[in-house]
């Protein structure tokens, strides 16, 4: 039988994950809860090659081994996890819009974890599955499932892992990104969180935060309440940003016209417009928006800034094997 395609897609947080208990296995402090996104996904195949070294392709260009190191390291620890010495053709396409302007960790991991599952005939469940791709990336254990996903901070390896809360909700909600900056960030999202535990006075409260804001953000989805999914999400991605701002020494992901497009939001909301942003570890936006709205967020946010791009999203499925 061909090795098939490992597809995975892309996830939002709306209730984030800002800090690591545990840094190698990177086990968060807190549990979070996201949005998995059709439209922005990664492809990859992965064979066994007669090597002992890996071969990585991403987009067609086969990477030297300083841009293949975060993807090599990790094959190495899936090998050493299951103790196996095989290495990999492996060739991964984001398809990601270049203008939509989202991290490509989260699908990407997801990806080669499900790629490797596949040719090794590893036969692993999506828990299992989940805490493989983990270990390559945090955001990425949220992959493995569609629509809304909730990862399980837990306090090992085996017991940190993402659950579906509803892969496939009936809800009126639509996500618009507005692409402020491609640019590669300066601070990583793994030194990021880190400052921010250390430092800033306010990470336990953080961490008590996030428990209460998962538990309404479940009910809100339950009660398809779109308004309250919005404005937790937003209250919630500010809290975030609150610790790099509290930092020690501060920063932020935030440009000019992160700003301004909050503001923007605010005044459509003010308009009675249903919109809310949520900003992951860089300055771009992802609007919460019903189909209606985002309709009509879209061509604000175009009018008023013509310089940014914006890309509508639905929600989108868990890993797909093609
Ligand atoms: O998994 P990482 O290292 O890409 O970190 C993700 C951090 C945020 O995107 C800001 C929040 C999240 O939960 O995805």
């Amino acid at each position: 039988m061909a090795t098939k395609t490992a597809r995975a897609y892309t996830n939002i947080a709306l209730i984030k994950y800002w800090g690591k208990k545990d840094k190698q296995l990177k086990i968060p402090y807190t549990n979070s809860l996201s949005l998995t996104l059709d439209k922005f996904y990664t492809d990859t195949k992965s064979e066994i090659i007669d090597s002992d070294k890996d071969q990585i392709y991403l987009n067609d260009e086969l990477l030297d081994d300083a841009k293949s190191k975060r993807i090599t390291n990790y094959l190495d620890f899936v090998r050493n996890y299951f103790g196996f010495d095989q290495h990999f053709l492996v060739k991964s396409v984001n398809h990601v819009p270049t203008s939509a302007g989202f991290a490509s960790s989260a699908s990407g991991f997801a990806a080669l974890a499900a790629s490797i599952n596949q040719t090794m005939k590893l036969n692993l469940d999506n828990r299992s599955l989940s805490i493989l791709a983990r270990n390559g990336s945090g955001s990425a254990s949220r992959s493995i499932y569609g629509g809304f996903v909730e990862w399980i901070a837990g306090t090992s390896n085996d017991t940190s892992y993402a659950v579906p809360i509803d892969e496939h909700p009936n809800i009126d909600l639509s996500l618009l990104s507005v692409v402020i900056s491609q640019d590669t960030k300066k601070i990583s999202s793994t030194s990021g969180m880190e400052n921010s535990v250390k430092t800033s006075p306010f990470y336990d409260n953080w961490v008590t935060l996030v428990s209460s804001e998962i538990n309404e953000i479940k009910q809100a989805i339950a009660q398809k309440d779109v308004q309250k999914i919005g404005e937790l999400s937003e209250h919630n991605a500010m809290s975030m940003h609150a610790l790099t701002l509290s930092a020690n020494p501060s920063f932020t992901y935030f440009a000019p016209e992160t700003i301004r497009v909050i503001q923007l939001v605010k005044s459509l909301r003010s308009q009675g417009v249903l919109a809310y942003v949520t900003i992951d570890a860089g300055p771009n936006v992802k609007i919460i928006c019903t189909k209606e709205s985002a309709e009509i967020v879209q061509k604000y946010i175009d009018d008023n800034l013509p310089a940014v791009t914006t890309v509508v999203a639905n929600i989108g499925n868990g890993i797909q094997y093609i």
